[in-house]
């Protein structure tokens, strides 16, 4: 071991390394397995380290009685994990060859940390699996395999670790081997190297080692320097999400943000979505100048040349390539959190520069990494995968993630606690292999969206943007949601409250149940599920309208809490009120406006909501109004201060 190495710690933006080739990686594995030292292996053997950091951990080894150089102490990138011995976050290092720099993203082992794993490992060209050879193949193992085949990640080389504990032996070798191919087999990866080593001692890691002669493969540096990686860069698609709105005078209006995907040059026609309205380029802007052509990755700064209403989450595309535009879509979620996820609880979804709330409507399936096999599951626990549906308040502007990194993941974050619970990638369709298997199709294939939408129908972009409406007509759009049994007094309140509006000149559309049951939910009855369909319908031409503009009363019994939360899903924060209305049973019964009550009584009709079937009260409604207590008069000026 020669302290004296030459230096070769890079800076990444040294001008004599930017010319170089560069090879992303990560490292994933479970605690103790090695990751740390091997990493640390790597940057001492290939003379990457400074002289001054190699007698720190010289001396710091020394002192706390190690024997060998203790080379985990190398990545050293938080202080918490030399103190608990434990890699706790995701840490970039550079270093460099003469043939190659790299990048490695430093992706913890412990199971906590897959978030790390999914974020770290995004934008890999290989990942490294470690696996302990006194172990074997391990769940965790498994996962990481599992997640990095998600990601698509290219290639990945099985690192089989501390064969100096094995006696070098090759049948434990071989035996990893096979029982890793059994179960790659099943996955989306095709270029899979396996190389034993050991980290601690050196072997095959730079130096080839003189303990395993029955190995004939390349060292791990080696193979690092040689494999072949394309650019995994799309260079087709252009996806422009808006980071801020730029306007320092009246003179200049820029929209500022890095490019996702593809190419972009001034004078070229582009579409801001969700508008629709389509404009021209007019400049690249950037520190360093005006651009020519921008490409993926770039910050800059984009003028067009009409005056649009844009801002920040809307996305900049090609007229004639956009992206799904859907609120409605399948992914695939990596959970990371103690507290499991739950379908019908709201979170919120950070996709490309949009945060919007999302409802996980339905898990397809959970998928079990040792086997490769689906499961039927009604939640998500820590670390587990899962197919599920999801639903936006706001459509998401998005590719599949085959296609489009960027715009094809997400992560998601528990509004309470404000952590990133959950990442996600959204799938293309993908077809199932007779064992069950995922290959993923290699298509540019419209995403799947939820079950309700055809595959030929694409999102039409509004023609008039909500904003432009609202300005003309002086007023935000809404939706107010009078909830509550029949006879409460939902219907006399959005009457009167409609008429002050209209008086003012607002624009309203009014939905009431028995009139929408008379056409667009003719079809439909009082079971649960017909009461959930009636609400979806209903729901949806709440949003057209509240697209278009309008103050939109709606004055539904709707009893079933999660039919009202996915409801509120569709709209912005803010924009969905929820009025419970309710009154005692009694009063209900004794004003019976439709005879309903009467009729219950008699037996004439069954499941007659707040009479014999339950109506359930939500914990969040944004007012609560008791008609036995407040007039209908009262009850429109107290909905008036909430909207207006
Ligand atoms: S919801 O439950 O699906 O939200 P909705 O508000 O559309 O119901 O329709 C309720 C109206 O249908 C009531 O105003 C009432 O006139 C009529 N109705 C008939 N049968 C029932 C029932 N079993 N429960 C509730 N409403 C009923």
């Amino acid at each position: 071991m020669s302290p004296k190495a030459k230096i070769r710690d890079i800076s990444y933006t040294d001008n004599k390394y930017l010319d170089m080739d560069l090879l992303r990686f990560t490292t994933a594995g479970s605690v103790d397995d090695g990751k740390s030292t091997l990493i640390g292996r790597l940057l001492y053997d290939s003379k990457s380290i400074f002289e001054d950091q190699m007698e720190a951990i010289e001396k710091t080894s020394r002192g706390s009685g190690e024997e060998e150089v203790n080379l985990a102490l190398l990545t050293d990138g938080l202080k918490a994990e030399r103190e608990q011995k434990i890699t706790i976050d995701v840490a970039y290092r550079y270093f460099a060859t003469p043939k190659r720099k790299f990048i490695i993203a430093d992706t913890p082992g412990h199971t906590q940390y897959t978030r790390n794993m999914v974020t770290g490992a995004s934008t890999a060209d290989l990942a490294i699996i470690l696996i302990d050879a006194t172990k074997g193949v391990l769940t965790q193992s498994r996962r990481h395999a599992f997640i990095s085949s998600l990601l698509q990640i290219p290639h990945m080389v099985v690192a089989v670790n501390k064969m100096d504990l094995v006696d070098y032996d090759q049948n434990v070798f071989d035996s990893i081997v096979s029982d890793f191919r059994r179960f790659s087999k099943k996955l989306d990866i095709d270029n899979i190297t396996y190389i034993p080593i050991s980290a601690l001692k050196g072997d095959n890691i730079v130096n080839k080692s003189d303990n395993m002669e029955w190995y004939n493969g390349s060292t791990l540096l080696h193979f690092l320097e040689n494999v072949r990686v394309d650019a995994r860069e799309n260079i087709i698609d252009f996806r422009f999400p808006v980071q801020h709105v730029i306007r320092p005078n009246q003179n200049f209006r820029g929209y500022s943000g890095r490019i996702s995907s593809g190419r972009i040059r001034p004078g070229e026609e582009v579409m801001v979505l969700p508008s629709g309205i389509t404009s021209q380029v007019k400049e690249l802007v950037t520190w360093n100048g005006n651009l020519d052509e921008a490409y993926p990755g770039d910050s800059v700064t984009i003028t067009i040349e009409d005056e649009i209403d844009i801002s920040r989450g809307d996305m900049i595309v090609r007229k004639n390539n956009i992206p799904n535009v859907n609120s409605q879509f399948e992914a695939y979620i990596c959970w990371m959190n103690e507290k499991r996820m739950e379908t019908g609880r709201q979170y919120l979804l950070m996709h490309t520069t949009k945060t919007v709330q999302v409802f996980f409507d339905e898990i397809i399936y959970r998928m079990n990494v040792d086997s490769i096999s689906r499961e039927d599951a009604s939640k998500l626990e820590l670390n587990e995968i899962g197919r599920v549906k999801l639903r936006t308040s706001q459509p998401l502007f998005f590719d599949p993630y085959q296609i489009n990194q960027k715009t094809g993941s997400f992560i998601i974050i528990d509004p309470a606690t404000n952590v990133t619970v959950g990442a996600g990638m959204i799938r293309a369709g993908s077809t199932e292999t007779e064992d069950g298997s995922l290959r993923a199709e290699d298509g540019r294939d419209k995403v799947n969206v939820a079950s309700s939408v055809s595959p030929d129908v694409l999102w039409e972009p509004w023609n008039i943007a909500r904003e432009a409406r609202e300005e003309r007509n002086g007023h935000k759009a809404v939706v107010v949601w009078l909830t509550g049994i029949s006879g409460a007094g939902k219907s006399s309140i959005a009457k009167a409250l409609e008429k002050k509006l209209w008086e003012e000149g607002k624009q309203t559309m009014l939905l009431d149940g028995d009139q929408i049951r008379h056409g667009l939910c003719g079809d439909l009855g009082f079971s649960a599920s017909d009461r959930t369909e009636n609400i979806r319908r209903v729901g949806e031409v709440a949003k057209l309208f509240f697209e278009h503009g309008n103050i939109v009363l709606c004055t539904f019994v709707s009893p079933i809490e999660k039919d009202r939360k996915a409801v509120r899903s569709l709209f912005p924060e803010g924009r969905f009120i929820e009025v419970y209305v309710s009154c005692n049973p009694e009063t209900a019964q004794k004003r019976d406006p439709k005879g309903l009550y009467e009729k219950a009584k008699k037996g004439e009709i069954k499941g007659l909501t707040g009479f014999d079937a339950k109506y359930e009260v939500s914990a969040d409604s944004d007012l609560s109004i008791n008609t036995d207590e407040v007039s209908v008069k009262e009850s429109v000026e107290l909905i008036l201060k909430s909207i207006l």
